[in-house]
């Protein structure tokens, strides 16, 4: 039986959408996309979940007297789907305590830079405003930090001389789709371990 995997997400949702797009067109041998839980009314993703079929909660942190029952309510709901992997997609908040003990290893982030460079917000505006000549996006796994976590995968896009932030962010979304769907495919049919930060996969040769 394919693996479960719950998606968090706060607004638009294309990283969904890629993720489910992938998963349709048989990309994934061993998981399923099971559920979608949102912390926004207004999010776009609901309406991708309702198109694809995906079972969809809105959760609101302000119905709940601390993050730690907010999250218990979002790991009772990923309980309700059977599910072992966590997809953050666009999911506004830190992940803390009571998520990252249930799903140790088994959460997974996408920010759009390369990391270390860049975290938290508006990262690819803190990008343009550093100046740097190539920029991109980053698949890890969620740890207590801010984008701090193990790196799955990267992908590298070039910053152009009349690059804005939309025309930047556009660049690096089109590889986000692609490095997310990759990563997650690693993580769930490859053999990997962590040594120290470094996510190491048993099935590369070292050089
Ligand atoms: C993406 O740029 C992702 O890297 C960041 O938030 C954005 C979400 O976009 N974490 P979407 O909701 O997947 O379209």
């Amino acid at each position: 039986m394919k693996q479960k995997v719950g998606v968090l997400a706060s607004g638009r949702g294309s990283n969904f959408e890629a993720l489910l797009h992938h998963e349709r067109t048989g990309f994934f041998q061993n998981i399923e996309i099971a559920c979608l839980i949102v912390d926004q009314p207004q999010a776009g993703a609901l309406e991708i979940a309702q198109r694809y079929g995906v079972p969809a909660y809105t959760l609101l942190r302000k119905d709940f007297s601390s993050k730690e029952a907010f999250e218990q309510a979002i790991a009772h709901t990923l309980d309700l789907h059977g599910v072992s992997w966590v997809v953050l997609a666009g999911y506004m908040r830190l992940v803390g305590p009571t998520l990252l003990d249930k799903y140790p290893q088994r959460i997974l982030n996408i920010h759009p830079a390369l990391l270390p460079s860049f975290p938290g917000l508006h990262a690819q505006r803190q990008a343009l405003e550093y100046g740097v000549k190539v920029s991109g996006c980053t698949v890890h796994f969620v740890d207590s930090g801010m984008d701090t976590g193990p790196i799955i995968v990267q992908r590298c896009v070039p910053v152009l001389p009349n690059d804005t932030e939309e025309t930047l962010s556009a660049r690096i979304l089109e590889q986000e789709h692609q490095a997310y769907a990759h990563a997650l495919k690693a993580v769930t049919e490859r053999p990997w371990r962590i040594e120290g930060r470094v996510v190491r996969f048993l099935d590369e040769t070292k050089e």
